[in-house]
C-alpha cells in the first residue's frame, strides 16, 4: 500500500508508458467500408460522413491506392442502386453485373491481396427499404429472405468475394448462404456474419450514405434489442452453430460489454463493426472544438481491441495514417 507502492513510478516517462502500453491496432486489423455506385467518374462525398464518398468504381481503385499502401488489409463493399432498379424483394443485389460484382472483379484484380469483403442484405435494393421481402401484414418475410441472401452471396463469391457478410439479421441466414455456397463449390468462401447486429439509432449517417431508410416501420423486428442481452448473445451462438466463419458486433463502442462477453464464449474472430453514427460523432464533437479527433480516434480504437476485437471494421480505416500514426 502507498507510500510503499506508487503506481505513477510505472506510467511516470514516455519510455516506460511505450515499453507497458499495448500498441495501437496496426493497419492489417483494419477493413475500409467503402460505397459503390454504377456509372465512371463518380464521386458523391456524404455530408453526414467526412471523409467518405460513394464511388464509381474506377473511383474507388484510385482511393484504395493509398489506402493499400498504408497497410490496411481489407474492404468492406456496399452498393447502391438507381430507385428504378429497386424491386419488393432486391433482385438487382445479384445482378452479376451490379456495381458490387463489378467492384469485387476490379478490386481483386488491381489489389490480390487485398481482403475483400462484401455485404449481404437488400434495404438498398428493395422500393419500401426493409432487409428482405415483405409479407402480406408488412413482416419481413424470413425464409424467403433467405432465398434472396443466399443468391446474392453466391453471386459475389462468383465474382471473387474472400468474404460474404449478410447484415439482414434474418434467422437461418448463415445456413442457407453456407448450404449455397456449398452447393456452388465456393467451399473456401469465407462467411462473417454480423451476428449481434443491434436495432441502433447509429445506423443514421449510413442510411444517408445507401439511401436505405425503411419507408416504413423501422428494422426491430429483426435487428437485435439492446435491451435484451440474452437473445442477442444466442444471435452469435446459432450463427457459430450455423456455420459461421466469423462472428460480428455491432454496434461497437457503445457495446463493449457484448464484445467481451462473446470474446469469452466463443473462439471464433469477432470484428467490430464502428459504424457510422459512432464515426460521425467524433467527427461532429471535434467540429465544435469539444475534443481533439486523432486522440478520440485512437482512444476509441484501442477500446474496440482491448474488449476483444480481432477485426476493426472502421471508417477511419481510409485515414489509417494519418490518425494512428504518430
Ligand atoms: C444494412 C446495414 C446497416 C449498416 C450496415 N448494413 C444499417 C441498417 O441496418 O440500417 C450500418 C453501418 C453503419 O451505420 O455504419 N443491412
Ligand atoms: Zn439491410
Amino acid at each position: 500500500m502507498y507510500p510503499e507502492i506508487r503506481l505513477r513510478r510505472l506510467r511516470q516517462s514516455a519510455g516506460i508508458r511505450r515499453m507497458l502500453d499495448a500498441p495501437l491496432p496496426g493497419p492489417e486489423k483494419f477493413i475500409w467500408p467503402a460505397f459503390v455506385i454504377d456509372g465512371a467518374a463518380k464521386r458523391e462525398p456524404i455530408d453526414a460522413m467526412p471523409g467518405q464518398s460513394r464511388l464509381s468504381v474506377d473511383q474507388l481503385l484510385i482511393d484504395l491506392e493509398p489506402v493499400v499502401e498504408s497497410g490496411v488489409n481489407g474492404v468492406l463493399l456496399f452498393g447502391l442502386v438507381e430507385d428504378s432498379e429497386k424491386d419488393y424483394a432486391g433482385t438487382a443485389a445479384y445482378n452479376d453485373k451490379g456495381a458490387v460484382q463489378r467492384a469485387i472483379r476490379e478490386v481483386k484484380s488491381r489489389f490480390p491481396d487485398l481482403v475483400v469483403t462484401a455485404d449481404v442484405c437488400v434495404c438498398a435494393y428493395t422500393t419500401h427499404g426493409h432487409c428482405g421481402p415483405l409479407t402480406e401484414s408488412g413482416d419481413v418475410d424470413n425464409d424467403a429472405a433467405n432465398e434472396v441472401l443466399a443468391k446474392i452471396a453466391v453471386s459475389y463469391a462468383a465474382a471473387g468475394a474472400d468474404i460474404v457478410a449478410p447484415s439482414a439479421m434474418m434467422d437461418g441466414q448463415v445456413e442457407a448462404i453456407r448450404t449455397a455456397l456449398d452447393a456452388n463449390a465456393f467451399n473456401q468462401t469465407l462467411l462473417m456474419s454480423y451476428s449481434t447486429k443491434f436495432a441502433s439509432a447509429m445506423y443514421g449517417p449510413f442510411r444517408e450514405a445507401e439511401k436505405s431508410q425503411p419507408g416504413k416501420g423501422d428494422r426491430k423486428g429483426y435487428q437485435a434489442s439492446y435491451g435484451d442481452l440474452r437473445t442477442a448473445l444466442r444471435e452469435s451462438e446459432l450463427d457459430e452453430l450455423e456455420g459461421a466463419d466469423m462472428l460480428m458486433v455491432k454496434p461497437s463502442l457503445f457495446y463493449l460489454d457484448v464484445l467481451a462477453k462473446m470474446r469469452e464464449a466463443t473462439d471464433l474472430p469477432i470484428a467490430a463493426y464502428n459504424v457510422s453514427g459512432e464515426y460521425s460523432m467524433l467527427h461532429a464533437t471535434a467540429e465544435r472544438g469539444w475534443g481533439d479527433l486523432k486522440g478520440m480516434v485512437q482512444e476509441s480504437s484501442a477500446a474496440l481491441v482491448r474488449a476483444g476485437a480481432d477485426i476493426l471494421i472502421s471508417y477511419w480505416a481510409n485515414q489509417y495514417d494519418k490518425y494512428f500514426r504518430n
